[in-house]
């Protein structure tokens, strides 16, 4: 947090090249510097619309502008989680979930194979444009996985994002053309299962 109350978008936690192969560094520059860096210009530019109304005591049609909020958010959010869930291949990306989370995955599913399985079907089934994440219910203490259509629709507020997957078609066109599941693929060879166990263990700790 900077003070300016406005969002700004995050640097990657590895270089542009550093996926390559799996996304290569054309891609992923595209990726978040244009996609990523859209949605904090969106979200900025409804917080000062807001910001002027309220100083201004002025009116805003409150629903598509809280719309167009949450559109811009989430995609911020999402992506934001999506690069930290991910690492360069062999260096902490890939192999297999450790610790709790292999614990917690192993209790749901009954073993990571089924899970992969049934977020890989998650994703490659998400309607249009939209994400697979994997997230955690503290009142049934289960793992729940959820398509997130859009960067808005169908969440189901408070759950606590342990992983994201971006499979709208800006994620992966440049590498993979219209070949989604191929790319899925990839992921599994990119994902940080460290950050994703980091983040249940942080949350089971709230
Ligand atoms: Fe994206």
């Amino acid at each position: 947090m900077d003070g300016s109350k406005l969002y700004l978008l995050p640097k990657l936690p590895y270089d542009y090249k550093a996926l390559a192969p799996l996304i290569s560094e054309e891609q992923l520059t595209l990726h978040h510097t244009k996609h990523h860096q859209a949605y904090v210009i969106g979200a900025n530019a409804v917080l000062e619309k807001l910001d002027k109304s309220r100083k201004e005591n002025g009116d805003l049609d409150m629903k598509a502008t809280l719309k167009e909020l949450s559109f811009h958010v989430g995609g911020y959010r999402l992506h934001t989680l999506f690069w930290e869930n991910l690492a360069p291949a062999g260096k902490g990306g890939g192999g297999v979930p450790k610790g709790e989370l292999a614990k917690a995955i192993d209790a749901e599913y009954g073993s990571f194979v089924r899970f992969k399985k049934e977020f890989t079907q998650a994703a490659s089934s998400t309607e249009g444009s939209g994400w697979a994440v994997l997230t955690h219910c503290m009142t049934t203490n289960r793992l729940f996985i959820m398509q997130l259509e859009k960067h808005n629709v169908n969440a189901i507020p408070g759950f606590r994002i342990l992983m994201a997957l971006d499979v709208w078609e800006h994620a992966y066109y440049l590498d993979y053309k219209n070949d989604r599941a191929k790319f899925i693929e990839s992921f599994w060879n990119i994902v940080n299962w460290d950050e994703v166990n980091k983040r249940l263990v942080s949350h089971l700790k709230k």
